[in-house]
C-alpha cells in the first residue's frame, strides 16, 4: 500500500528494477552522467603485468580538494567565513535538494529507506535535517565501524559549530563523548546493541538511523530485528510479544521513527520486511571512472601497490590516491616502502604524503586524511575498506584496489569455540564498484585494480551477511537477556541451527545458560560486561581466586580485546630464537618476558615492564623501548585504556579489582615477593581463570604428539609464533585458530589436565 518515490533516476541502484520507475519528482537530478565504474579495461599491456596506466588524457577538473570546509585555510579565515562556507558545502551536497522530500516522507512514515551514493551527505546530513525539523529528543546513527562513528560525529559537531560531546556526540565500545544535551549520537551497532539491553524500547530515542545498512554486520541485523519489534510497542498496533523491560512500564511510549540507510542496498528486501516501507533514491554526482585490470594475477599486492602508486606519481597529472588495503599492517608495510621510495625521488618531482584510515588507528590521526596536500605534493591515503561507503574523502582522482579485505568468520562453528577470524579474503563485485567510485566524486578518475579481469568476473556480487558467518555466542547471549530466542526472532535471514546450537553450547559451557537452556545468574553478569562471552566468563572466574589475581586477568582480557594485536609478527629468524630464554634479545626481541609454557603470561610480562618504563620513560625512549622489543605500543596504550573502562563495569558489576598492584599494570613476574602470595600460584591461577573462558578452545596432547580439540575431532599445531612451539605439554588452551595449510593455535597456554576433569561441563559429557 505505501509506495516508492524516487527522488532521482538512481545511478546507484544498478538493476533499474521496480522502484526507480515509480519516479515522484526529480528535485536532485542535476547531473546526468552515465553510470561510471565497470566499464572495461583497455586490453592489456603492460610493464609490471599491471595494465598499462592511460596516457596523460584526463586533467579535467581533477582536485577538488578545495571543495570541502575541512579544506579551507583556518588560519586566515575568519570564524564567521568559515560558518559560511560550512553552510554552502552543506547546500551543495546532492541530498540537500531532497531535503524537503525526505523529511517530508520521514514525518509520514515509521520506517524510511534511503538510497543514495557514497558522499551523497547522508551520513552528516540527514540527522541535521531530522533534528531541525522533527525536533526528536535524541536521535541514533548506528555506524558499523568505530573509526566512522566517531570521525563523523567530528565532522557534525564542526558543521553545527559545537563542541564534539554537546550537541553532537558519539559512542563506541570503550569510549562515550555524549552529555545530557546531546541529540545527535553516532554509535557502533554493536553500542546500540548493548543499549538495547538496558532499555529493551530504546526509550531515550525518538528516531533511530541504520546506516550501512547493507554490510549487514550482525549486529545491525539484530538491531532492525528489534526495531521491527520495538516499532510494535511504541507506535501502537499492538504490542504483543514485545520487548519487555524497564522502558515497558513508561507508558505513554514516545513514538519511534526507523530511517534505514546505505549506498548499495537490496532495498527491496528491507521494504518488505518493513511493511512495505518507502524507498528514497538520491542521487549522487558520480563522473566517469576509468578501470584498469591487471594484465596478470599479483602474488604480492602490496608490491603491485607500491609499483602503481609510483606510476602514478610520475606519469600522471596531479590528483590524490586512495589504496584500499585489507588491513593495518599492509597499511604499515606500505607507508614505509612509499616513504623510502619518496625521498629518492628527483628534487624537481612533486612530494608524496602518505596518510592511513584504519580500525585501529588514533582517531587524531584520521583528520590528516581530510586535509588538502601541501603544495607541489601529491597525497596518497592508504585504507581498509572504512573509505569504501562510511568514510568519503574528498580529492580523490586515482583509486588502487588490491581486490582484498579482512571479513570476520567463525571457523569453529560447530565446534563451539566462541571468537571470530578475521580472514584475509577476495572482495565482492559490489565492492569494487564502490572502491572505483571513490575515484569519481569531484571529476573524472581513474581505478587500478591490481586483479586481472577474470578474477573480477569471478568475484561474488556480495557477501553474505554476518549472521551466516560469525559467531552467534555474544548475540545469542544477549537475547537471553532480552528475552529473546535468536530462533524465534524475526530477522532478515536466518542462521543456520548449527550455528546457533554450537553458540548454545558455548554459553552452557561457559555456565551462562543451564541444562535448560535458561540464562543463569552467571550468564546475566558475562553480558554486563562489553567482551566475548569468554573473556566476560574468564574475568567472572577469577574472581574465585585469591587477589592479585583479578587484577592480572582483567589486564589480559584488556590486552586480548584491542584492535590490533601487541605483539608485532616475529621474522621467521627471531620465531627459530623464540624458545631459546637464554638467547639474547637481539635475536628474540620477547626474551626477556618469556614465560616457558603461557603466551598469555608472557604478554602479561611485557605489558608489566612496559608500564613500569611508562613512569618514568618519554614518549621517544617507550617507542624505541616497544621497537626493541616487538611491540606494537598502540595496542598496549589502547589495552591500558579498556582496562581502565573495565575496572568501572567490575565495580557496577559488584567483581573486586584489588588496586594494590595497578599501580604497575600487571604482574610482577619475576620476584612476586611483595604479596602475600607467590608469583607461581597467581600465574596458576590467570592460567585457571582463562580455561574457564577458553575451555571450548583446548586440546589435549595424543600418543602421537599432535593436539586434538577437546570439543571437536580437529587435530590443532602450535603456532610457530608461540613460547610453546614444538615443547609437548598434557592440555592446552589457545585464544585463537588460525588456518592456512594447517591449523595452528595461536596464543597457547599450558594448562593441567586435570583442571578440565573440575569443569562441570566436562564431567557432564563424560557421563
Ligand atoms: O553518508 P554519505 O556517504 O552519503 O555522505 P557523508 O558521509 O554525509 O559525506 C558528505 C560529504 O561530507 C562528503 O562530500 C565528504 O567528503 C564530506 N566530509 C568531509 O569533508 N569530512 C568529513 N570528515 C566527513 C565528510
Ligand atoms: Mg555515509
Amino acid at each position: 500500500k505505501k509506495r516508492r518515490h524516487s527522488l532521482a533516476a538512481s545511478t546507484a541502484s544498478g538493476s533499474g528494477s521496480g522502484p526507480a520507475s515509480a519516479s515522484v519528482n526529480d528535485t536532485v537530478d542535476e547531473h546526468d552522467t552515465p553510470p561510471p565504474v565497470d566499464s572495461l579495461s583497455p586490453p592489456p599491456s603492460s610493464m609490471n603485468g599491471l595494465g598499462p596506466v592511460p596516457g596523460s588524457s584526463k586533467k579535467a577538473h581533477l582536485n577538488g580538494s578545495s571543495a570541502g570546509p575541512s579544506t579551507s585555510h583556518s588560519n586566515s579565515s575568519s570564524a564567521k567565513a568559515k560558518a559560511q562556507a560550512i553552510q554552502e558545502q552543506r547546500a551543495q551536497l546532492p541530498i540537500a535538494k531532497g531535503k524537503d522530500k525526505i523529511i517530508e516522507e520521514i514525518r509520514k512514515n515509521e520506517v524510511t529507506i534511503l538510497l543514495g551514493e557514497t558522499g551523497s551527505g547522508k551520513t552528516t546530513q540527514i540527522p541535521q535535517y531530522i533534528l531541525t525539523s522533527l525536533f526528536p529528543s535524541l536521535i541514533g546513527i548506528t555506524q558499523p565501524r568505530k573509526v566512522a562513528a566517531t570521525s563523523l560525529a567530528s565532522r557534525v559537531a564542526s558543521e553545527t559549530q559545537t563542541p564534539l560531546g554537546s550537541l553532537v556526540g558519539y559512542s563506541v565500545r570503550f569510549d562515550d563523548r555524549t552529555s545530557p544535551s546531546t541529540r545527535i549520537k553516532y554509535l557502533t551497532d554493536g553500542m546500540l546493541v548493548r543499549e538495547m539491553m538496558a532499555d529493551p524500547l530504546l526509550g531515550g530515542y525518538g528516531v533511530i538511523v541504520v546506516d550501512e545498512a547493507h554490510e549487514r554486520t550482525l549486529r545491525t541485523d539484530v538491531i532492525i530485528a528489534n526495531l521491527k519489534k520495538i516499532l510494535r510497542v511504541r507506535n501502537g498496533g499492538g504490542g504483543d510479544d514485545g520487548a519487555k523491560g524497564k522502558g515497558a512500564d513508561k507508558a505513554p511510549f514516545n513514538p519511534l521513527k526507523v530511517v534505514i540507510m546505505s549506498a548499495t542496498l537490496d532495498a527491496e528486501k528491507f521494504s518488505k520486511f518493513f511493511n512495505n516501507a518507502p524507498i528514497l533514491y538520491v542521487k549522487g554526482r558520480q563522473h566517469p571512472v576509468k578501470i584498469y585490470h591487471a594484465a596478470q594475477p599479483q602474488l604480492d599486492y602490496t608490491d603491485a601497490a607500491l609499483r602503481t602508486f609510483f606510476q602514478i606519481h610520475t606519469d600522471q597529472p596531479p590528483g590524490d590516491v586512495l589504496v584500499f588495503l585489507p588491513g593495518q599492517e599492509d597499511i604499515e608495510a606500505l607507508k614505509t616502502s612509499i616513504e623510502l621510495y619518496a625521498k629518492q625521488l628527483p628534487v624537481d618531482k612533486p612530494g608524496v604524503l602518505v596518510c592511513t584510515m584504519f580500525a585501529a588507528q588514533d582517531p587524531s590521526h584520521t583528520s590528516a586524511a581530510f586535509l588538502p596536500a601541501p603544495p607541489h605534493t601529491r597525497k596518497v591515503i592508504l585504507a581498509t575498506n572504512i573509505a569504501e561507503t562510511s568514510i568519503t574523502i574528498p580529492g580523490i582522482t586515482y583509486v588502487i584496489d588490491t581486490g582484498k579485505h579482512k571479513s570476520k568468520h567463525h571457523l569453529s562453528r560447530l565446534t563451539g569455540g566462541g571468537f571470530d577470524t578475521l580472514l584475509t579474503t577476495d572482495i565482492t563485485k559490489s565492492s569494487a564498484s564502490q572502491r572505483a567510485g571513490r575515484a569519481g566524486r569531484e571529476g573524472p578518475g581513474v581505478c587500478f585494480r591490481l586483479y586481472t579481469e577474470e578474477a573480477f568476473r569471478a568475484m561474488k556480487d556480495a557477501d553474505e551477511p554476518e549472521v551466516l558467518r560469525v559467531s552467534l555466542v555474544g548475540s545469542i547471549l544477549g537475547m537471553k537477556c532480552l528475552g529473546q530466542e535468536m530462533v524465534e526472532l524475526d530477522m532478515l535471514d536466518k542462521p543456520d541451527m548449527e550455528s546457533i546450537a554450537s553458540a548454545l553450547k558455548t554459553l552452557w559451557l561457559l555456565g551462562a545458560l543451564d541444562n535448560t537452556q535458561s540464562l543463569t545468574p552467571l550468564g546475566k553478569k558475562m553480558s554486563l560486561f562489553p567482551l566475548d562471552p569468554p573473556l566476560a566468563c574468564a574475568l567472572l572466574a577469577s574472581s574465585s581466586h585469591p587477589p592479585p589475581t583479578t587484577s592480572h586477568v582483567l589486564t589480559l582480557v584488556s590486552l586480548l580485546s584491542t584492535t590490533s594485536k601487541p605483539f608485532l609478527p616475529l621474522t621467521a629468524q627471531e620465531r627459530e630464537r623464540l624458545h631459546e630464554k637464554t638467547d639474547t634479545s637481539s635475536s628474540n626481541p620477547r626474551a626477556a618476558f618469556t614465560h616457558p609454557h603461557s603466551d598469555h603470561l608472557t604478554l602479561l610480562a611485557a605489558y608489566s615492564a612496559y608500564s613500569e618504563i611508562a613512569l618514568t620513560e618519554n614518549k621517544a625512549s617507550r617507542r624505541a623501548w616497544c621497537r626493541k622489543h616487538g611491540i606494537n605500543e598502540r595496542a598496549f596504550l589502547e589495552a591500558r585504556d579498556i582496562r581502565r573502562q573495565l575496572v568501572e563495569v567490575c565495580r557496577r558489576a559488584g567483581v573486586a579489582v584489588e588496586e594494590g598492584q595497578e599501580k604497575s599494570g600487571a604482574a610482577n613476574t619475576n620476584t612476586g615477593t611483595n604479596t602475600s602470595t607467590s608469583t607461581k600460584d597467581w600465574e596458576d591461577w590467570v592460567i585457571r581463570s582463562l580455561g574457564h573462558g577458553l575451555a571450548g578452545n583446548s586440546a589435549f596432547l595424543q600418543p602421537d604428539g599432535t593436539y586434538k580439540q577437546t570439543m571437536g575431532q580437529t587435530i590443532v599445531k602450535i603456532h610457530p609464533s608461540s613460547v610453546l612451539v614444538d615443547k609437548k605439554v598434557p592440555a592446552i588452551i589457545y585464544d585463537e585458530l588460525i588456518y592456512t595449510n594447517q591449523i595452528y593455535a595461536r596464543g597457547v597456554s599450558a594448562i593441567p589436565k586435570s583442571f578440565f576433569l573440575s569443569l562441570d561441563a566436562f564431567k557432564q559429557r563424560k557421563a
